[in-house]
């Protein structure tokens, strides 16, 4: 049994599903359902008894605790974030409720349970920390990639939030021996990913016909990891990772943003062309610039390569062509997450406490 937190969301459904793909160990999933969580995510799993859901904040330490004294999972993947840049800008207090305190409540509670454990229990048990890369902040052009010894240097609330939480999790091995694992993953992309974000806005907006904002001059760099490669990678560490240390998350595929909403047009003019024949670049509209906005991030996953034999099944290429297609065979599913009816589908399918 593993006990996995934010499991409705874009990487923690693709997460659940894959590893219930794969085997036979259950999973509780303990989400919040905040505006990004959406059970519909997690349709395929729905009434199979290896998937028990629970509808609660990773910062109720009640919760938490019956769970994990009624559960006794092997492992604690923590997922569970607000993870939007842009909202983070508009309104940091939900991330710092979250990432931080909620992160804090977490280890709180993992700790007491983890302290009562058998020795047997308590060298098989990991909790697993899923972090980003964007705490290291913001490369210039030619600077090598970030690697774990990178300093810290966030420059968003999102990206100080998620920081936070990693120095507690670090703070709670160091001190109090809790067996922990961190990765910091570059940007993934996908199936599931919320249209909020820019690969599924893009999608969505072109083929709603609406503009496809840029922001600045559409020159900042990502690196894109397709996210089942992101889930075989922390599968990966939770297997053989050593306790304490850090993985960085990546897959080599820097791209610069207005380069990527090519690529997209280029893959949507093909795959399901606009009736007046025109590209859908023609819908690229360049808008105010983000504040704060970091210019690059780039990944050296060496030590993940090198020491626990990971590797990524995707390029940039075969992903993407991979996600554009589930959009255009999913579009029920992104009108339900974008009209807000998925909540009606939530009381219908679930009932109140859904
Ligand atoms: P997401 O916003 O799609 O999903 C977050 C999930 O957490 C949602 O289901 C939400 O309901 C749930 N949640 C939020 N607050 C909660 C709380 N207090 N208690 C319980 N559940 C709560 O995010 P995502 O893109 O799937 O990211 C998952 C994790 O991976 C985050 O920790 C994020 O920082 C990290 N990460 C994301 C990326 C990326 O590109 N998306 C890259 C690297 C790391
Ligand atoms: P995003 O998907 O929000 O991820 P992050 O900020 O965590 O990297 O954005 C990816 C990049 O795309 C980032 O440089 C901001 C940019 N972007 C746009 O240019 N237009 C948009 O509408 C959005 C949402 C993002």
């Amino acid at each position: 049994m593993i006990l996995v937190t934010g499991g409705a969301g874009f990487i923690g459904s693709n997460f659940v599903l894959d590893w219930l793909a794969q085997g036979n160990e259950p999973v509780i999933n303990l989400d919040a359902l905040t505006y990004a969580g959406n059970r519909e995510n997690l349709a395929a799993v729905d009434g199979d008894p290896r998937h028990i859901f629970v509808h609660g904040d990773i910062g109720d330490f009640e919760l938490v605790s019956r769970l994990l004294a009624e559960h006794q999972p092997r492992a604690v993947i923590n997922f569970a974030a607000e993870s939007h840049v842009d909202r983070s800008i508009h309104g940091p207090e939900d991330f710092i409720q979250t990432n931080i305190v909620g992160t804090f409540r977490l280890l709180e509670a993992v700790r007491a349970w983890y302290g009562q454990l058998a020795p047997e229990a308590k060298n098989a048990f990991r909790l697993l920390h899923v972090s980003t890369d964007e705490v290291y902040g913001s490369l210039a052009k030619d600077d090598p990639a970030f690697n774990e010894n990178n300093r810290y240097e966030p420059n968003s609330p999102y990206s100080a939030s998620k920081a936070a939480s990693d120095h507690l999790v670090r703070a709670y091995h160091h001190t109090y021996g809790l067996p922990v694992l961190t990765t910091n993953c570059s940007n993934n992309y996908g199936p599931y990913h919320f249209p909020e974000k820019l690969i599924p806005l893009v999608i969505h907006n072109a083929l709603a016909g609406k503009p496809l904002p840029i922001y600045g001059d559409g020159q900042q760099i990502r690196d894109w990891l397709y996210v089942k490669d992101h889930c075989s990678a922390i599968r990966r560490v939770l297997e053989g990772g050593k306790l304490g240390e850090v993985y960085n998350v990546g897959g080599w595929n820097e791209k610069a943003n207005l380069d990527v909403v090519h690529t997209l047009c280029a893959i949507l003019d093909e795959l399901s062309p606009r009736a007046d024949g025109q590209s859908y670049r023609t819908q690229i509209t360049f808008v105010t610039d983000r504040p704060g906005h970091d210019r690059r991030y780039a990944i050296d996953a060496t030590k993940l390569e090198r020491e626990l034999g990971w590797k990524p099944a995707e390029t940039f290429e075969t992903g993407i062509r991979k996600t554009v297609q589930w959009y255009l065979d999913n579009q029920a599913w992104v009108n339900n997450v974008t009209s807000g009816a998925y909540r009606d589908w939530l009381g219908k399918q679930y009932g109140a406490n859904a």
